[in-house]
């Protein structure tokens, strides 16, 4: 979609003209002023559509409600925006013009909102999806048009890895995306060297599966850093559960196992773009978690880089295996903060839904200022609690610890067990997203599949630092 920035919005020759109501206002239109019910107040998420009999230059004139102008935020516009796109896309529109007055900042949320609301995945179908193609705004400040666009590309880039088959995004595949990057630097680490590194405990995880795993470190280097930051993005390009084999109904979705992954690698692709003064290392432990004759066993006792043991008690907790040996590495890089991000419980799942992501972390200042950017960037996170009890149910007779505890509070102890391998000199943030990141339903501005949940909030934490 291409995004047009012109004088006057309403002079555009164009299938939709989408302006704000607010309640208890006129439009900028005379038209919907005149042509409008009553009952159409401006309430946020209301639609007005009329034609416009060649009475204006647009086909359609689309009024939106916007609700009551002085509660105005990113939120309502992106989401009501979103709701707009979806009604344009109905009309068969091609081309949207958007006449806002409003005081607020209105183009990031609203580009974002276009964006968000315009994707689909359908690159496997014969009969593709309508899609919006151009867009035109006016009054717009075009640097903050320009950063949304980055932010939503990466939020596709990240949408299209999730939604793929596990048939494509393999660990390999990973691997050759984030080497393509223009302005990262980027190191594939195979096999010998991974366990040259001793990150053993992500090895076994691999060992059940053809796909050879590939250790994925990106560097984002500007010049005059204020801080370093990494983030670990969870790789598991298909989840089967291993010889704890998943039931068919919840192996279904296992191909967004690497949706944290996928955020890593749209935040990585969109640094060069946005250049902040801020070191960014992204990391992927990628592979698959298959049931073969090589697979690792109930009963295995790992090591992970930092030298702790773990029993294997359940394969299916795999993803923490993997982020045990990710975060020992990004722990020694010496950065400042750490964040990783992970499909990682379905316990987390059953706890939030999909309405929020879980964070948990071992510096609660820290943590809030994520949770308040994520309101901000239009995702919701709920912290969840980091205690002792938690840890001590995975106690172990013959290791450090056991990968898994008990049935309950599963997402809190998958926490504590990734705590074991963070360094306390790092300020370390947990995102699980298991419940975020993919949708079985259409959810606000997303259809169902990938969200790209972690991207906007990640790259929003970056740019303001
Ligand atoms: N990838 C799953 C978690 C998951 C579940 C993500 C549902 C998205 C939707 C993870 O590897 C897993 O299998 N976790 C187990 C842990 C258990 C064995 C302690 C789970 O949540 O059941
Ligand atoms: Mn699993
Ligand atoms: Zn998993």
């Amino acid at each position: 979609m291409e995004i047009k920035i012109v004088e006057n919005t309403k002079e555009v020759l164009c299938d939709v003209l989408v302006v704000n109501k607010f309640e208890g206002k006129e439009t900028s239109n005379s038209l919907v002023n005149k042509y409008a019910p009553e009952d159409f107040t401006g309430k946020a998420g209301q639609i007005f559509v009329m034609h416009t009999q060649k009475e204006f230059p647009s086909t359609y004139i689309l009024a939106l409600g916007l609700g009551d102008e002085s509660c105005m935020d990113n939120n309502i516009i992106r989401e009501n925006v979103a709701k707009a796109i979806k009604k344009c896309v109905e009309l068969k529109a091609k081309t949207v013009a958007f006449d806002f007055s409003t005081d607020y900042g209105f183009c990031m949320p609203l580009v974002m909102g276009v964006n968000i609301a315009n994707y689909h995945f359908d690159k496997y179908k014969n009969k593709k999806a309508h899609r919006i193609a151009e867009i035109y705004l006016s009054n717009v400040v075009p640097e903050a048009v320009n950063v949304a666009s980055i932010i939503s590309d990466a939020m596709k880039l990240s949408r299209n890895l999730a939604n793929e088959p596990a048939a494509f995004s393999t660990p390999s595949k990973l691997a050759e995306i984030a080497q393509g990057f223009e302005g990262i630097e980027t190191i594939v680490y195979e096999e010998d060297k991974i366990r040259e590194l001793g990150m053993t405990a992500y090895l076994a995880v691999a060992q059940g599966s053809v796909q050879p795993p590939k250790f994925i470190h990106m560097k984002y280097v500007p010049e005059n850093p204020k801080k370093r930051i990494a983030i670990i993005g969870k790789g598991l390009c298909f989840d089967s559960g291993g010889l704890d084999i998943k039931p068919a109904a919840s192996m279904l979705n296992m191909k967004d196992d690497m949706s944290g992954a996928a955020c890593v690698l749209g935040i990585m692709k969109a640094l060069p773009k946005l250049h902040p003064d801020v070191e960014v290392h992204g990391i992927i432990a990628a592979c698959e978690n298959m049931p073969s004759g090589s697979s690792y066993k109930p009963g295995d006792i790992l090591t992970a880089k930092n030298g702790k043991t773990i029993e294997v008690d359940n394969t299916d907790a795999e993803g923490r295996l993997t982020l045990a040996d990710a975060l020992c590495y990004a722990c020694e890089l010496q950065v400042d903060e750490v964040v990783d991000i992970a499909t990682l419980t379905g316990a987390c799942m059953v706890a939030l839904g999909s309405a929020a992501s879980g964070i948990m972390g071992n510096n609660d200042d820290f943590v809030k200022n994520i949770i308040e950017v994520g309101a901000y960037a239009g995702e919701k996170f709920w912290q969840l609690p980091m205690w002792q009890e938690y840890r001590d149910n995975m106690n172990s007779d013959v290791a450090d610890m056991k990968n898994t505890g008990t049935r309950y509070g599963g997402a809190s102890a998958a926490g504590m067990f990734l705590k074991e391998f963070v360094t306390d000199n790092v300020k370390w943030a947990h995102f699980d997203i298991a419940g975020t990141a993919f949708l079985d339903k259409p959810q606000k501005e997303f259809c169902k599949g990938a969200t790209g949940a972690g991207v906007r909030t990640l790259l929003d934490y970056i740019i303001c630092q």
